[in-house]
């Protein structure tokens, strides 16, 4: 299924230079492939993270660095799998219903990290090693 999204979202984002457009429809197709509860983008602007694109239930428009799922992948530098919620101190509930999270870090061409790619379940441990490694391929198209 990720081999046929990641065609999909190769040949949607080709010729695109929006980042905003490019991260609208990524979410997009993520979210309406994969059945998710929650899949959308935060920007990185003024030292925070802005609430961006995304598919699903309103969502909190601010994440401070280091808070959250979000702002500790921003922090770390790297994915976090998140397989309950519930047990990951900080943790940010924009909806009660969320029960498992993914995290993905997306890098600008000068090395920093612009925007997190933040994806939720409403099913404990639906993200694994396979996730991981087609969304981390998959923002690269931003
Ligand atoms: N749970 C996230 C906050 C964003 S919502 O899931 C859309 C976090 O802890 O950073």
């Amino acid at each position: 299924m990720y081999k046929l999204l990641c065609e999909q979202i190769k040949s949607l984002t080709q010729g695109e230079t929006d980042e905003v457009a490019k991260m609208a429809n990524i979410a997009a197709v993520i979210h309406e492939a994969m059945g998710f509860w929650w899949t959308g983008f935060y920007r990185v602007k003024n030292g925070e993270l802005i609430l961006g694109p995304f598919q699903g239930p309103v969502a909190c428009m601010h994440i401070p660095f280091g808070k959250g799922v979000c702002g500790t992948a921003w922090k770390q530098g790297e994915t976090i799998v998140v397989p309950d919620v519930e047990l990951f101190p900080g943790h940010i509930a924009c909806s009660s219903e969320s029960r498992s999270e993914i995290v993905v870090p997306v890098w600008n061409a000068d090395g920093e990290i612009s925007a997190v790619l933040d994806i939720d379940s409403r099913e404990l441990a639906t993200f694994d090693d396979v996730d991981k490694q087609f969304l981390e391929d998959i923002v690269k198209y931003l």
